[in-house]
Formats: structure tokens, sequence, C-alpha cells
């Protein structure tokens, strides 16, 4: 049985305070519900802090993003090894915004998954289809393509612990939402190429979450269908009284 896996991603918002805040108020409601994973994605700089608030409850920690190497003259940049340390257990990996913004190709993404596995971080890895190649009716191969390239020579053992987030690009941030029959469509078809690329065990017990426009709404939809296993929201996180309504759905 895969549980229901919500997570928020605050993308370029909250400061310290704010986020603290935030955080110790959804603790209240939350803090202890082993039924559901609650994920936040906090700016880096409020990890820390934000590690500090959730300690003791069972909502887990992500970070938004990695530098692919552990160390080095990389001005700017974070590494894997620095987010452990200040407390995450999650990072989102190859968000579209870093795809579509920040030019980040699946080579890239690849170093970042290995990376992220290496010291023991958790990786939401992100694929999704443009709408142009929607409506080209590319969808199932480019999401195939950023999966094969993305997982190039993770083994069985390395993706254990990846969640994917399926997020067609035309959803985010849009306020369209992709139909519950649409989502589930292109999660199978993610389950299917998992299962010819991991086997049985792995396909079956993979994560594979939503994301793009999610909100209070919604939510039920999306959790209705047999492969959509939770979901990545963006600006719905952001209140405190719509996420946890999307956490309680
Ligand atoms: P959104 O963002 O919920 O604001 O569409 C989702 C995401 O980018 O992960």
């Amino acid at each position: 049985m895969r549980r229901p896996f919500i997570a928020g991603n605050w993308k370029m918002h909250k400061t310290i305070r704010e986020a603290v805040d935030f955080a110790q108020h959804l603790i209240i409601v939350c803090g202890q519900s082993t039924e559901r994973r609650v994920v936040l994605a906090p700016p880096f700089t409020t990890l820390s802090a934000v590690a500090e608030a959730l300690r003791g409850s069972t909502i887990h920690l992500s970070a938004q993003n990695l530098h692919d190497k552990p160390a080095g003259a990389y001005t700017g940049e974070i590494s894997a090894k620095m987010l452990v340390d200040t407390g995450c257990e999650y990072v989102i990996v190859g968000h579209s915004e870093r795809r579509t913004l920040f030019g980040e190709k699946n080579d890239f993404i690849n170093q970042k998954l290995k990376s992220s596995i290496s010291f023991g971080l958790r990786p939401i890895f992100c694929i999704g289809e443009t709408l142009k190649e929607r409506d080209e009716g590319q969808t199932f191969a480019v999401v195939e393509e950023q999966i094969k390239e993305g997982l190039n020579n993770l083994s069985t053992d390395d993706i254990t612990h990846t969640v994917i987030a399926y997020e067609p690009v035309w959803a985010i941030g849009t306020g369209r939402t992709a139909a519950p029959e649409q989502a589930q469509e292109a999660h199978a078809y993610i389950r299917d190429v998992m299962k010819k690329i991991y086997g049985e065990h792995i396909s079956g017990n993979i994560a594979i979450i939503y994301g793009g426009s999610v909100n209070p709404d919604n939510i039920s939809g999306l959790m209705a269908q047999p492969d959509i296993d939770g979901v990545l929201v963006g600006g719905a996180s952001l209140d405190l009284e719509s996420f946890i309504r999307i956490i309680q759905f």
C-alpha cells in the first residue's frame, strides 16, 4: 500500500520568521500524522530554522534544488552534503522551473540525482511535458526520455527512495490542473516505464505524485486515481489553511 505523499514547494517565498511560524502551526494540526507523508520544501535560507521547528514531528523537510558536486568553486550553489547538514531528508530535482528558466538538462539532473542519493537524500524527481509537446502528441515520449536519461545508471537500490513527480508544465502555476483521468493516464504510463526498467517490485512501490495547480477543491479527484500517490503543491501550499485542507483531503 503506497501512503499518500503530500509535499509543499514554497519556491522563492517566505522569510525565516514566516516559514517557522507556518511550520509551528502546521505541526499542531498534523505534526503526528503517520497515515500521510507530509513534506515541506522551503527556501534554502530557512531550512535550518524549519528543521528545528519540525523536530519531534512526523513532517519531513526537503530542499528545492542542489548542485551535483559535493564541494568546490561553484559560487551561489548548495551541495547535497550541506542539505543533509541542515536536516533535509528530501530534495526536489529537475523541477520544470529549473529546466526552463535555468536551462537544466537531463544529464545534469542525472548527476544531481546521483549526488543526492549518494549522500542519503531522497530525491523528488520532476518530469513533465510542455503544452506544445502535449499538443503534438509527444507526452509519453517526453516523459519516457526524461525518466531514462534522468535515471541513467541508477540501480534498483539507488531508486528505492526516489519519488517521481509528474508535473505537466502547462499546469504549473496556471490554475489549469490536468483532469484526474489525464493525470492518471500519464502516471500509469510512468509506472509502466519504471516496470520495464526496474521490474514489478519497484514500479509497484515507487510513489508517483502529481503537481500542477493542486488545490483543496481538486485534491480528492486526483487522489482517487489508482496511480496518483500524492501531490507536489506550489501556490496552494503557501497558505496554512489551504495546505491543511489538501493534507486532510
Ligand atoms: P503550483 O506549482 O501548485 O503552483 O502549480 C506546483 C509546482 O511547481 O510544484
